[in-house]
């Protein structure tokens, strides 16, 4: 385990860089699996997420070459065998091996751990579409064996916007016969960066982004070189964590308009942000006003940025309300900011947060990623020690966090612990 200990209160200021997008890499290497020939992606983070992706890489037969943010890897000698438990359960993205194998080898045989700690996480929507695609489903305890004879075009509509079915639909469309159209595709900058990368590979993808999605099948993918998106999420949570304690903080390496939901939350509050055309510079006002959110599918206030953005309405002066609308189970932060002193009342999906309250360090713990990203703030802003466990979380999302954070001023140390 991973104990992260801050001691709060220090001024931060200065410059931090974006990395790469965690959940845009996550879908890009097992995308690779498509192409024959050898592909390099750029702007890669180092987070765990992309180890554990790697790990099931080797497993199956890629060879991959890593230089600072350049990951080359080469599949032509893949061999499509089962992804077992211990792999496959170790991050929510290895469900985009279904898609990808499926789409390749026209058979995937692998284990798919279920519900996680945000919420239940079911994958039905994935499966539909595999079905509607010409596949056949067979699951036993967490045991997928997805085959087709032959995978044919299809109009698929998913009753939810969800972003790991509209990927997963895409790859296993991008070399089915004919076309394939998606209706309420999910929208995230990650769809199109994905979509991007398979049709700099060769695919025939257009409308990402948009709610409709059009795949023509191809049968060869070739190779190309990639460039992942910057992370919006991580943008966020600088910008949160700027908006309240830094001083003029400059946020680089951004797409301003992936965040555009935050900016018009934040400027609502009394934000200080100056927007650059690849970067932010942003202060923590005086004050801060409590606001009501509701997270939503992109363009909406984005759902992972809702436990940092609690953090900020702890320090806002009055009552805000917080509406969950993707995950039943992502308010267990808030549980544990309250042992710092913060004002906060969860009734199923709403959260009802009062401030401003002086926030005190002591022991917590992070239950998932960006719970873990939401406690540093609370950290850095309270007064005192704080300890949070489980910080190998973070890690899965966040690169080298410890080293940003440090640059800007801030007191946190990683301690690796032994159990
Ligand atoms: N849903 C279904 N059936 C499905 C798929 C989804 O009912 O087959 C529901 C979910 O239960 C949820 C909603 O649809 O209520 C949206 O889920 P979605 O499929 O969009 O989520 P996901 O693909 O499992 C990705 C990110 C999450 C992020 C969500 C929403 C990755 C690897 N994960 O998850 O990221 O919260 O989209 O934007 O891309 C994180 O980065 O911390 C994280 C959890």
């Amino acid at each position: 385990m991973y104990q992260i200990k801050i001691k709060g209160q220090k001024k931060l200021t200065g410059t931090i860089k974006v990395s790469g997008s965690k959940n845009s890499v996550v879908a890009l290497i097992p995308a690779s699996l498509l192409c024959d020939e050898e592909v390099t992606i750029a702007n890669v983070p180092q987070i765990s997420d992309v180890d554990a992706l790697d790990e099931i890489m080797f497993y199956l037969g890629a060879k991959i070459e890593k230089k600072d943010d350049i990951m080359k890897i080469n599949t032509s000698n893949i061999i499509n065998k089962e992804i077992p438990k211990e792999v496959a359960s170790k991050l929510r993205a290895s469900y985009y091996f279904m898609g990808a194998l499926l789409s390749k080898y026209k058979k995937v045989e692998m284990f798919f751990p279920g519900g996680c700690s945000i919420g239940a996480r079911p994958i039905n929507l994935h499966l539909e579409g595999f079905k509607a695609l010409g596949a056949t489903v067979i699951e036993k305890d967490n045991h997928f064996i997805i085959k087709a004879k032959e995978l044919k075009g299809a109009k698929i509509n998913l009753d939810i916007a969800s972003v790991g079915a509209t990927i997963n639909l895409m790859l296993a469309a991008t070399k089915a016969k004919g076309t394939t159209v998606i209706e309420n595709a999910a929208k995230e900058p990650h769809i199109v960066n994905v979509a991007t990368f398979l049709n700099n590979m060769g695919a025939k993808i257009s409308g990402a982004g948009t709610s409709v999605i059009k795949i023509i099948g191809v049968d060869h993918l070739h190779s190309c070189f990639h460039e992942v998106v910057p992370d919006y999420i991580e943008t966020g949570t600088f910008m949160i964590l700027a908006s309240a304690i830094g001083k003029s903080i400059r946020i680089e390496n951004i797409i301003p308009e992936h965040v555009e939901s935050l900016i018009s939350k934040l400027s609502d509050m009394g934000g200080k942000i100056k927007i650059g055309v690849d970067y932010m510079i942003i202060s923590a006002p005086k004050k801060l006003k409590p606001i009501n959110v509701k997270t939503q599918v992109y363009p909406g206030f984005p759902t992972d940025l809702q436990q940092p953005f609690t953090i900020l309405l702890t320090q806002a002066n009055g009552k805000s309300i917080v509406n969950e609308g993707i995950w039943e189970n992502r308010f267990q932060h808030l549980l544990e900011v309250e042992k710092m002193g913060a004002n906060v009342a969860i009734e199923g999906t709403k959260a009802y947060i009062i401030g401003k309250t002086d926030l005190k360090g002591t022991i917590i713990n992070a239950t998932d990623l960006r719970a873990g990203a939401a406690l540093i703030i609370a950290g850095l802003i309270a007064k005192g020690t704080t300890i949070i466990n489980n910080g190998e979380y973070v890690m899965r999302g966040y690169e080298n966090i410890e080293e940003k954070l440090k640059n800007l001023g801030a007191d946190i140390h990683f301690i690796k612990i032994e159990e």
